[in-house]
């Protein structure tokens, strides 16, 4: 499958989800890079001031253009209850360029189906397959299976755009 993953990452946990959905699909996988936020405190304080007042950040020059894909896959996790603001910022920057989209989100525990909600506005993509993981069972090795069950789903739906 021709195939892009493109994810935010601060903290680890959604590097982690990317990682082990690169090697399942065998995607290309780009990190999105944002000198802005740093994984401290007072890195995080500014991105949750960021996130809740919808300041998107300037981001690095990306390596992958996302035309040259059939499907890309963006991820991050959630902040203040929205997707994190790289993420927000890749969406609105790259909408034109999208191929067929899918979602991911990692998160502490709320707002999943909202964000995801969000990024399709942003991206006005309605993604062919979504799944929120939450960070406590990234960081205790459970979610292979969120992780096979929605490669399957881009699987699915990429042997129908191929019929
Ligand atoms: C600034 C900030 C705001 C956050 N806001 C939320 C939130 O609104 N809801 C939630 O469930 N988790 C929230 N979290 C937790 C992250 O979504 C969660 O830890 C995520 O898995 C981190 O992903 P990362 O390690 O890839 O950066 C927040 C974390 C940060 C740093």
């Amino acid at each position: 499958m021709n195939t892009l993953i493109v994810y935010y990452s601060l903290t680890g946990t959604t590097q982690t989800v990317a990682t082990a959905l690169g090697r399942k699909l065998e995607a290309d996988v780009e990190a999105l890079h944002c000198d802005r936020y740093t994984p401290d405190w007072r890195g995080m304080l500014r991105a949750g001031y960021d996130s809740w007042r919808h300041h998107l950040p300037a981001l690095a020059r990306v390596r992958h253009d996302p035309s040259n894909y059939a499907l890309v896959i963006v991820g991050g996790p959630i902040w203040t209850f929205h997707p994190c603001t790289p993420v927000r910022a890749y969406l609105q920057q790259e909408r034109t360029r999208l191929p067929q989209a899918a979602f991911f989100l990692t998160h502490g525990g709320s707002a999943g189906e909202r964000c995801l909600r969000e990024m399709e506005t942003l991206s006005r993509h309605a993604p062919v397959a979504t799944m929120v993981l939450r960070e406590a069972d990234v960081k205790g090795d459970r979610y292979g299976a969120a992780v096979t069950s929605f490669a399957d789903s881009l699987r699915r739906a990429e042997s129908k755009v191929a019929a």
